[in-house]
Parts: structure tokens; C-alpha cells; sequence
């Protein structure tokens, strides 16, 4: 019977360890983020109550509001005094001048396009986001689109990234949101089908992306992103687990997953919408839910980042989020690489050569390019299984796209004109900008290997073009294929339109993109080389 006992406590151990009594159990069993404030479209102002908005591009635009006469005039003076110049989200309050808490003028901007009036109804909703009462949005100017657009802003701009604050937690405002717009009932329409999808997609995507490592890890990356995605129609969800990717040979994501207590898996998400195409837009993503550097160690500054090394992961996941609920008609299917990558007696080393699904092996130079290898079993299990229109992977791959691009560009690496035109236009569209790299023949020289196939660091140079190399190397040269690099972009601090952490760079684009997707011609260049 002891002995039975003790057998017992053995296989019992890991669990144990496996759940220890920190954040992760509060971060399991918690509710999810508090609710968002309700939002409709009506055609007339209503009487007042709370805060009024008025988003305005001029002073003459102030006549069309249907404002008292001496309220009108008060604000002209208040306008005239501040020197307001009603520039892209410069905001004027006002008080005490009307039966209104607060009047509160948002400027437009010269110009605005979609991703403007997304960033203006950000902006708003984040400045309002302590008001208690309810916010009256008047907005006669405009169009359905437009008021849409502002209130998916409004929504995403109401995102919490303080998830684990218990002492001085700011309460948000639960006030309903009103918009006055000339075109209610179809920008109604517009948001419901398509805003909600992507604010809550987003929120999932900053939420899973902001968690720590101790939280988030290959299994409840799965677990969280299968109650996501639960009960959403034309969805379904493949996992592998170790013995799996064992039977497929992929000795790369297995590699970096090594030196964790953490076991790696490769989810994939397909989604099929009404009427849509055969082939499938496939969007793969690095999902490391902690990038320690692996034996490779990191310096220890701004190393807790990297708990949010998996938000290309989170993003295409994201992106299928929000084109499932609004049920797009359209074929995508993400796949997430996820793996921890930890420094440990079963980790890999340098040195060390691995096998990838396709058969070609890795000579290991640094345990910290782990992205491009486990994207490189994911791009490989694509090869073998799909028939993919495209394949675009996002990845926070490289610390040399943040000293090229900053945080202004993710880096965009493909040999395909047609795929990079799409690709770019989806983004300056949603305010998610990319910009080309070269992806040189050149740069196979730099991970030319002396004992295997190839290796998974170049000798310095062109550090972001050679990750985006060695991941091509895994995906046929005929599939139109692009890398996005997020390293730079993935997260940041606050600023009036979005809070500090987790940005969920690429989910709006990838929804964009997907939606708008022209099959891709074959092209010349294509095969180059
Ligand atoms: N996750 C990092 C890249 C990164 C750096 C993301 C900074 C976000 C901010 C990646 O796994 C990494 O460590 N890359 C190495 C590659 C090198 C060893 C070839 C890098 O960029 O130093
Ligand atoms: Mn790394
Ligand atoms: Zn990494």
C-alpha cells in the first residue's frame, strides 16, 4: 500500500508543480473582461444626459448640430478663445454651459480615412473611459461607414490591459453609448456584423497576448482559444500534441519545446464561410508563450516581453476570431505554433542538429531564433496538407526588424508583388502599416550550414531577411507565400488611441486582407534563383 502511495505521489508531482497557487489559477477561473458599455445608433439627439461629443472638422460643421442658440454661441467663444483647430483627435471640454455634464469637441482632422475615424472613436472612448454617465456621440456628418468605423474605435479604444490590478483597478464607465448619425439603421448593421466581431476578436488577442508565461502556455493557449472559438459556426479546431507531432516527424517545434515543463502544440483553425472559395488562405503564427532565449539566455532586461513572443500566434487566431463571428465568406485556416522556450538539462543546445517535417535538417547556431524553427514544422505540415490560394506567417521574429522599422512598420518579406500589393493596401487601409523588405537570394549564403541542410542564424547582416529566408525555405516555391516581421510593432506604451501592452498588431489587417483577397496570378519571378 505504500508503495502504491508512493508511486502515486510520484506521478502526482508534476501536476502538483504544474499548477502552482499564483496568477495562473486567478487567470483560469476569472471572469471575463467587464463588459463593454452598450452602443446604438439613433437618428435624433436626445435630450441631455451625461456627456455630449461632437466630432467636428470645422466651426461651420458646429450650425448643423442643432444646439440652443446661446449653447451654439458659447462654444464658437470657447473655440475662438482656446484657438481650437478641431486637428485629428484634439479634444476641447467643456462644462457649465449646457444641461450636458460636459460638452467635449473631438476633432476630425484634415482628410480622414477609415482607420482615422477608428483611431478618433479610440481616442474618445479612452479619454471617457472613467465617465459614469452616458456618452452622446452626434455625428450628423458621418456616413454609415464612417459612424460604424467610430464606434468599432469606440469599442476597441475600451480595452483594459490592467488584468491583474486588484488594489487600484479604475472603474470604468458602464453608460450606454448613443450616436446620432443620419443613417442609424445601416450603420447598425455595419457594426453588428462587423465591429463587434473585431473588438472582441482584438480584446481576445491583446488579453492572451498581455498574460504571463505562468498563465499562458502551449495547453491553455489551446484552451482558451477553443472556448473562443466554441459553438462559432464553419469552425473546427485540430490539435497536436507531442506524440502526434512525433508521429509527423517535427523535430523543430519539438527542438525548441524541449527545455520546458511545458509541452508544444500545433493548433490548427479552419474556418469556412458561406460560399467561399476552395482554396484557403492560411495564416500561420509564432506562438512563443515565453521566449527565455533557451540556453542562448536572453540579458535579463525587458525580458518579461517576451511572454508576448506569441502574438503572431494570437493574432491569426484573432483574425479567425473575427471573421468567424461575422461569418465572412471566406476560407482561412491559422495555425499556431506554440512552443516555450526554455534553457534546461533536456534543452537543445548550439550545435545541435534537428530534423524538421520536411526532412531537412537545422544545425542549431542559437537556441534564440527559435521562431523560424518552429514556423518551419508549421509551414512544412502546410506543404503537406493544404492547398493553400496563399500562406502569410506572422511572427515577432527578429530584434533587426525593431532597429529598421521601429514601431512605425512591421517588416514584410515575400517574393510575390501581387501578394505584397495586397498585403500592403489591407494595411494602410487599417491603419496597420507594412513595409517591404528584400528577401536576396543572397541571403541563403547566410545560413549556409558545414553540417546539415541549413542553419538557423546568419553571421549578422541582414538579421530579419535571413529569418524571413529560412522560414521560405520550408513552403514551396510556387505558393504565394509572405512573412510578416512584428517584432517591433506587436507591443508598446499607451498613447490617446490605445492602451499600454499587447497592440494585437495584424488581426485587423489579417481580416482585411483575408475579406478582400484576389487569388494570386503565378508570376515569373516566382522563380527566381
Ligand atoms: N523573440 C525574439 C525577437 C524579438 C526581439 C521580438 C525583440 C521582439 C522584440 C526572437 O526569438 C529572437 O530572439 N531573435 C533573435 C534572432 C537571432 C538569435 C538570430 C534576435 O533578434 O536577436
Ligand atoms: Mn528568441
Ligand atoms: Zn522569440
Amino acid at each position: 500500500m505504500r508503495r502504491v502511495l508512493a508511486a502515486l505521489a510520484i506521478l502526482l508531482a508534476p501536476l502538483a508543480m504544474s499548477a502552482p497557487a499564483d496568477a495562473q489559477q486567478r487567470g483560469a477561473a476569472r471572469a471575463p473582461a467587464p463588459t463593454q458599455r452598450p452602443l446604438s445608433f439613433i437618428a435624433q439627439t436626445p435630450a441631455p444626459s451625461g456627456v455630449l461629443v461632437l466630432p467636428l472638422s470645422s466651426l461651420e460643421q458646429l450650425d448643423a448640430r442643432g444646439l440652443p442658440e446661446a449653447e451654439r454661441n458659447a462654444i464658437g467663444r470657447a473655440i475662438a478663445s482656446a484657438d481650437y483647430q478641431f486637428g485629428a483627435r484634439a479634444t476641447l471640454a467643456l462644462r457649465g454651459i449646457s444641461d450636458w455634464d460636459q460638452i467635449i469637441l473631438v476633432g476630425v482632422g484634415e482628410a480622414p480615412t477609415e482607420r482615422d475615424y477608428q483611431r478618433l472613436g479610440a481616442a474618445t472612448a479612452r479619454s471617457l473611459l472613467s465617465e459614469e454617465g452616458a456618452l452622446t456621440i452626434v455625428a450628423p456628418d458621418f456616413t454609415a461607414e464612417q459612424a460604424a468605423m467610430f464606434a468599432t474605435g469606440m469599442g476597441i479604444g475600451q480595452y483594459r490591459s490592467d488584468l491583474y490590478h486588484t488594489r487600484s483597478r479604475t472603474e470604468h464607465g458602464q453608460g450606454a453609448i448613443t450616436i446620432v448619425t443620419n443613417a442609424p439603421q445601416e450603420a447598425s448593421a455595419l457594426y453588428t456584423s462587423r465591429g463587434r466581431a473585431l473588438i472582441d476578436a482584438m480584446a481576445w488577442t491583446r488579453d492572451i497576448s498581455n498574460e504571463p508565461g505562468n498563465v499562458v502556455y502551449p495547453e491553455t493557449f489551446v484552451a482558451r482559444a477553443r472556448a473562443a472559438l466554441a459553438r462559432t459556426p464553419g469552425v473546427s479546431i485540430q490539435v497536436l500534441d507531442v506524440p502526434a507531432m512525433e508521429r509527423l516527424g517535427m523535430g523543430a517545434i519539438l527542438g525548441v519545446g524541449r527545455g520546458s515543463e511545458r509541452p508544444p502544440r500545433m493548433m490548427i483553425i479552419r474556418y469556412r464561410g458561406p460560399n467561399s472559395p476552395a482554396q484557403p488562405i492560411v495564416l500561420a503564427g509564432k506562438g512563443i508563450t515565453f521566449d527565455s532565449g533557451g540556453i542562448s539566455i536572453k540579458g535579463s532586461s525587458g525580458m518579461g516581453d517576451m511572454r508576448m513572443d506569441m502574438s503572431g500566434a494570437a493574432s491569426v487566431t484573432g483574425a479567425v476570431l473575427a471573421l468567424s463571428r461575422s461569418r465572412a465568406p471566406v476560407h482561412v485556416i491559422a495555425i499556431a505554433a506554440l512552443a516555450e522556450n526554455m534553457p534546461d538539462g533536456a534543452a537543445i543546445r548550439p550545435g545541435d542538429v534537428l530534423t524538421a517535417m520536411n526532412g531537412m535538417t537545422i544545425e542549431i547556431v542559437s537556441t534564440d531564433a527559435e521562431g523560424r524553427l518552429v514556423l518551419a514544422d508549421a509551414l512544412s505540415w502546410v506543404e503537406a496538407n493544404l492547398d493553400p490560394a496563399a500562406v502569410v506567417d506572422v511572427a515577432t521574429l527578429t530584434g533587426a526588424v525593431v532597429g529598421a522599422l521601429g514601431d512605425d512598420y512591421a517588416g514584410l518579406f515575400t517574393r510575390h508583388d501581387a501578394l505584397a500589393d495586397q498585403l500592403t493596401t489591407a494595411g494602410e487601409t487599417v491603419g496597420e502599416r507594412l513595409w517591404r523588405m528584400p528577401l536576396d537570394p543572397s541571403y541563403a549564403s547566410d545560413t549556409s550550414s558545414t553540417y546539415a541542410d541549413i542553419k538557423n542564424g546568419g553571421g549578422g547582416g541582414a538579421g530579419a531577411g535571413t529569418g524571413a529566408h529560412f522560414i521560405g525555405e520550408f513552403i514551396g516555391r510556387d505558393t504565394p507565400w509572405a512573412h510578416i516581421d512584428i517584432a517591433g510593432v506587436a507591443w508598446g506604451g499607451a498613447s490617446d488611441w490605445k492602451p499600454a501592452g499587447s497592440t494585437a498588431y495584424a488581426v485587423r489587417l489579417l481580416d482585411r486582407f483575408v475579406r478582400d483577397f484576389q487569388p494570386i496570378e503565378a508570376e515569373a519571378e516566382a522563380a527566381d534563383e
